[in-house]
């Protein structure tokens, strides 16, 4: 009986640093330049992260001057205000798919300023801005994906 109970303590004491670190790579899970853990470049990402451990509050694809092929490794980032205007909200990496997602939350109900800073150092800015952090559900389908040099 005691020897059952010692038993039960140490898978406790296994348990808690485990669920630990769910709860920090959770938190982490932000794109990094070079890394691969994403999928579906140029698709919706918030068609399926939408909710749970992995939703995301920003999320799309960059592709290179082809259109059609993902760059990776430029960086996003999201202003306050026009052309790198106001405030810097923002700073995401593409990770070596093409993608970027994050689940910070950036607030969309107001404007968001997109910026994209490709590896060669070249910028393309969303002038209008943008009021959802789904990019891929208009790039690509309603207007051109977004892309860079
Ligand atoms: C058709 C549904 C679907 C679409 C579209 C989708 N995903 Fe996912 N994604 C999933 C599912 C389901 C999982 C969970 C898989 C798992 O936990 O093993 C996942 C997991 C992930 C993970 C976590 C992998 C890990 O190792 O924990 C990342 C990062 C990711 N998706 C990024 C993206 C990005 C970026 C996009 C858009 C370019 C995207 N996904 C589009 C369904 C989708
Ligand atoms: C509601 C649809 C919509 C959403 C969502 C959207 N965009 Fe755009 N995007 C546009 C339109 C329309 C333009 C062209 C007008 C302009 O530049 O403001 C554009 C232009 C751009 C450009 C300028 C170069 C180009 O490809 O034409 C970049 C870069 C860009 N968007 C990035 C983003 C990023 C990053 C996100 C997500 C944070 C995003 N967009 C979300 C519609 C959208």
């Amino acid at each position: 009986m005691i020897k059952t109970n010692i038993v039960r303590a140490r898978l406790h004491l296994l348990f808690i640093p485990a669920l630990f670190f769910n709860l920090i790579s959770c938190e982490k899970e932000v794109s990094k330049n070079n890394s691969q853990s994403s999928h579906h470049a140029g698709l919706n990402c918030m068609e399926c992260h939408n909710s749970g451990e992995h939703k995301f509050n920003t999320a799309g694809t960059v592709f290179d001057t082809s259109k059609v092929t993902p760059l990776a490794n430029a960086i996003i980032k999201l202003y306050s205000e026009p052309i790198e205007g106001g405030k810097l909200l923002e700073t995401i990496e593409v990770d070596a798919y093409g993608n970027f997602y994050s689940p910070h939350r950036i607030n969309y109900s107001k404007t968001v300023y997109p910026t994209v800073i490709s590896p060669s150092g070249h910028k393309s800015n969303m002038v209008t801005g943008t009021t959802s952090g789904a990019c891929n559900s208009c790039h690509g389908v309603t207007e051109q994906p977004i892309w860079i040099q």
